[in-house]
């Protein structure tokens, strides 16, 4: 599907309340179908990303109740699904609950398929494989790719030392700790999102400190509880970078996390010039979150610190965009891991601005991305739901509409986004 955004004519005004974090709804997913008493999660993000992590969990025989606030997930018993888990699009999905399920197999009593769809069946799954199959795993693949077969193992404890920074590989292993034989420490060059770490002593199971690393002990039983999912930072980071862009705009935002491991996002920006205003709430279900006030600004370019790069990874499609507009250029580095996300988002980025007029020069690593105008015209996702959200952001700035080709995608992670934009007085359109 095409979706068509005419530049705006006027402000981007009023109140937004991004969708559930999606990284969280996940866990909460995979954590809720593993424990054993009742998970009860409003603000869960209704999107075919965290769905599929969900109905994974319910083939797998935890017995979840959709209600229209609140999702409920009882108790199994696990079982083995009839056919192969499709994680869909989600890394995350597939990652983590390879992690959880690689050392569970006595209760499945079979081996296990996790499938995924074109992209994600061409993203590296070696980076668990090799972890958990240092605990013990037996996971067969399709040299590091989707399909991944699991067969029943028992697993120990391992020390390991992470080569990048990564919340999935972080995760997928404290997972499979919990149910190894001993203490799993995972070691990270540096910090990734610490949702796992989080959520895991609100279902009872006791992290420890790794010294260094952080550690956690086998044999661990999970209680479910009640939970309350932050809106997306994710999400909103195109409503914000929108109301940056756009002349005149105020935007008040709510219920967003704003947990330390994700805001890499508001630090770049806030650097560039970005007018965000932070007001931080009280934490809510273990997460800090707030409100931001978002003001059209006047964005200069910047170098982007590289420890910022894994604080802000998901965000990097809309920091190019913004890029793209800001005054002298931005140069990104230390962003390799761009080219092995939903699309090689580097490579989908840089080639979608150049055709719309910006001057800029890819690395290996990175971008030089020199501001300048946009010119209208058509563009294509490269099936990459933030590379989608990211051009109909910089169509509102454009001399003339922009057409983003394959933009259906978007539903993967944020099926709301049209509509939200639409609310705020953007104009967008399916075509
Ligand atoms: C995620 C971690 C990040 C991020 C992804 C969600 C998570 O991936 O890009 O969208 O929920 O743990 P990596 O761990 O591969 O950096």
């Amino acid at each position: 599907m095409k979706l068509r955004v005419a530049p705006a004519d006027t402000p981007l005004k009023g109140a937004y309340v991004p969708p559930g974090d999606k990284s969280i709804s996940h866990r909460l997913a995979i954590l809720g179908g593993l424990a054993r008493s009742r998970t009860r999660v409003t603000g869960f993000l209704d999107s075919a990303d965290t769905r599929a992590t969900l109905n994974a969990m319910g083939a797998l025989g935890a017995r979840i109740e959709d209600r229209d606030d609140e999702i409920v997930i009882d108790p199994g018993p696990l079982k083995a699904p009839e056919g192969p888990l499709d994680l869909g699009n989600s890394g995350t999905g597939m990652r983590l609950l390879c992690g959880a399920l690689a050392g569970r197999g006595e209760l499945f009593g079979s081996t296990l398929e996790l499938i995924g769809d074109h992209s994600l069946s061409s993203r590296p799954m070696a980076r668990i494989i090799k972890p958990l199959t240092g605990m013990g795993a037996m996971i067969e693949s399709d040299q590091g790719h989707a399909p991944l077969k699991l067969s029943p193992r028992t697993l120990t404890g391992i020390r390991y030392q992470l080569p990048v920074a990564s919340a999935q590989v972080k995760s997928a292993i404290l997972l499979a700790g919990l149910a190894a034989e001993g203490n799993t420490v995972v070691i990270e060059p540096g910090p990734s999102r610490d949702h796992t770490e989080r959520l895991l002593p609100a279902f009872g199971a006791g992290l420890h400190d790794g010294q260094p690393g952080i550690g956690v002990s086998g044999g661990q039983v999970l209680h479910g509880g009640d939970f309350h999912v932050p809106g997306d930072l994710s999400a909103a980071a195109f409503v914000i970078a929108a109301g940056l862009l756009v002349p005149g705009s105020e935007i008040r935002i709510d219920n967003v996390g704003l947990n330390p491991t994700r805001d890499g996002v508001i630090r770049i920006l806030q650097a560039m010039g970005g007018r965000l205003e932070i007001a931080l709430g009280e934490d809510l279900g273990g997460e800090p979150v707030g409100g931001l006030d978002v003001r059209d600004s006047e964005l200069v370019g910047i170098d982007v610190p590289m420890e910022w790069v894994p604080l802000s990874i998901d965000e990097f499609p809309v920091i190019m965009a913004l890029s793209a507009v800001a005054a002298d250029r931005t140069r990104i580095q230390g962003a390799a891991e761009l080219r092995v996300k939903e699309s090689d988002r580097l490579a989908v980025m840089c080639g979608q601005l150049a055709r719309l007029g910006v001057e800029l020069e890819e690395s290996a690593d990175g971008a030089l991305i020199h501001g300048g105008r946009i010119r209208g015209g058509q563009v294509d996702s490269g099936g990459d739901h933030r590379i989608a959200m990211s051009l109909a952001v910089l169509g509102l700035v454009a001399d003339s509409p922009v057409i983003i080709d394959n933009a259906e995608w978007i539903r993967t992670s944020y099926p709301g986004f049209v509509d939200d934009m639409r609310a705020l007085g953007a104009e967008m359109e399916w075509v």
